[in-house]
């Protein structure tokens, strides 16, 4: 998993619970990589595995919630960090349409130990979309978080509901629905 991933979650940690929340969190979690990361960098998954779970035990917030929160936060760092991906794109539908053909797929070419997730449209109308979320890592509330983003971006605004088509959440439609007006 990419550095910036790591880097921007600390962050989330901090800007929620403080400097000293990042320091009992790293404490407790006790990683191999000691939670110094740098953006560019990789790291093991496991690290954000262990750092979900410790934070979520910390915080009393289900893990769920935590990928959620971090999704909306997520976005904007993703955007400041990679500005040419996302210029091409005018409105949050193209945007999330493009994201397997054209946004993932120049971080791949930047970073081929990049690991992402397979996002296909399966339908597309004028106000809605349905999206197919597949990844061995299970991180579709991370998904969720960013779609909704996607759409603050944009000045806009989207139900987004999904749908687990398998347990352990490796698998998961999106139903995303534009709102009037937004
Ligand atoms: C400018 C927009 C975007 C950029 C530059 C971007 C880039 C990245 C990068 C660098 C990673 C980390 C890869 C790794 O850890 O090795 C990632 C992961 C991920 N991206 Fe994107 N992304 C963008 C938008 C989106 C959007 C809108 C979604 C919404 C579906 C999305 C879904 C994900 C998910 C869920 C992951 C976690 C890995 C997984 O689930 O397997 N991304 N992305």
């Amino acid at each position: 998993m990419k550095g910036i991933i790591f880097t921007e979650f600390l962050e989330m940690v901090e800007s929620r619970f403080g400097m000293e929340g990042v320091d009992q969190l790293l404490e407790e979690a006790d990683l191999p990589s000691g939670g110094v990361y740098t953006a560019v960098g990789t790291y093991d998954f496991k690290e954000m595995v262990k750092l979900l779970q410790v934070l979520s035990q910390q915080v009393d917030i289900p893990i769920e919630s935590l990928l959620h929160a971090f999704g909306n936060y997520l976005f904007k760092a993703l955007i400041a960090h990679y500005p040419e991906v996302a210029e091409d794109f005018s409105n949050p539908m193209d945007l999330l349409a493009g994201i397997e053909d054209h946004i993932h797929s120049q971080v791949l070419k930047l970073y081929p130990e990049a690991e992402l997730p397979s996002i296909q449209v399966l339908e597309r109308s004028d106000g809605s979309m349905t999206l197919l979320y597949e990844s061995s890592r299970g991180l579709y509330r991370l998904a969720h978080g960013l779609i909704e983003s996607t759409f603050a971006h944009f000045n806009a605004s989207a139900g987004v509901r999904y749908e687990l088509l398998n347990p352990e959440g490796t698998l998961v439609k999106f139903q995303i629905t534009q709102h009037a007006g937004a």
